[in-house]
């Protein structure tokens, strides 16, 4: 299966102080892969670092199942917990680890989950309406599109897929569930070429790309989840442990931008030359703003064309 990890020298140089203060501590160092994946990103953070353990969570058993194969050479260095990421705090309380020195976030969906067509996340390729990234829970794509009404249909495809058109998607789409024929990806993804004028339909790409990502991001309750696991993450971060997020759409990004800009935020009045006791920002932002991938990373994987790159490194307690 083709994997190229995205901004891999990058986002291994901004948890590299962390992890090498640790060790030369010491001599161990933890980091939280909070999105496993096919395990690009640890795997070459535990090639790199012979001290290192990386504590992998994905809420994705086949991700999970593809992830121990290809990092089963470094043995107990890796620890892999089904588990979704705003459960960071719970996971190391399991494992007895009280914080750890890093932690990343590569969000969205990897590679294997677009490929293996029966999954439903790609518009591209007909497959069962699912898109949950854990199979073994939650409701299926279909089980939103069949139940939902319709005001809360249009709303998400608005404000998730930022759909101009999504009430002329959402009315097709209730013909077909009210007729029985809305049973696929493909049916799906010609319901909204069909509802979109012909005009609109010759930029930006796929039409359906819209629609299928807020589908996603409601039957996987991205946004809610990515809202409480970046407070979870930073809290468990040790005294210059480092933080580092990759988002790939806007949504995701504003979430983190707005969690990271909380906690980097002084709480001394504007105007005073020096912090007051104990008001002094316990986060200091590493990446003034966002970061995206370089020019030559962006034509070699399309992937990495929408990335954009935060991270924090905790000051105090
Ligand atoms: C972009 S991939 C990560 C790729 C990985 N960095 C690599 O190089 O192989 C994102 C992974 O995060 C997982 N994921 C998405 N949301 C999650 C959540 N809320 N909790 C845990 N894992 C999640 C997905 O199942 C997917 O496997």
């Amino acid at each position: 299966m083709q994997h190229v990890p995205v901004a891999l020298d990058r986002c291994i140089a901004l948890l590299a102080p962390a992890i090498e203060r640790a060790i030369a501590e010491k001599k161990s160092a933890y980091v939280i892969d909070a999105t496993l994946g096919l395990a690009g990103h640890t795997s070459e953070l535990l090639s790199r670092y012979p001290e290192l353990t990386v504590i992998g969570l994905d809420r994705d058993l086949a991700a999970i199942e593809i992830a121990r194969t290809r990092t089963a050479q470094f043995g107990s260095r890796i620890i892999i917990v089904h588990a979704v990421y705003s459960e960071i705090a719970e996971v190391l309380a399991s494992l007895n680890i009280e914080a750890v020195d890093g932690i990343l976030f590569d969000l969205g969906v990897s590679s294997m989950q677009l490929d293996v067509a029966d999954r439903g996340f790609a518009y591209s390729q007909d497959a069962p309406l699912d898109m949950r990234m854990d199979q073994s829970q939650g409701i299926s794509a279909y089980e939103v599109l069949m139940t939902y009404d319709r005001n809360t249909l249009i709303r998400i495809l608005r404000n998730f897929g930022d759909e101009k058109f999504a009430p002329r998607i959402v009315d097709r789409i209730i013909d077909a569930r009210t007729a029985g024929t809305l049973n696929s990806t493909k049916v799906l993804a010609d319901i909204v070429k069909e509802s979109i004028p012909a005009p609109a339909r010759r930029t930006g790409g796929n039409p359906a790309k819209r629609t299928f990502q807020a589908l996603r991001i409601e039957v996987n309750q991205e946004l809610e989840i990515l809202t409480r696991a970046i407070p979870a993450a930073l809290s468990v971060l040790t005294i210059s442990g480092r933080l580092v997020v990759m988002s790939y759409q806007s949504l995701e990004d504003k979430i983190v931008k707005s969690a990271i800009a909380t906690v980097c935020k002084s709480g001394t009045p504007l105007g005073l030359p020096i912090d007051l006791p104990n008001s002094a920002a316990k986060y200091r932002l590493l990446i003034a703003g966002s970061e995206s991938a370089s020019n030559e990373e962006m034509i070699d994987n399309s992937r990495a064309q929408s990335m954009r790159l935060r991270a924090v490194e905790r000051l105090a307690a």
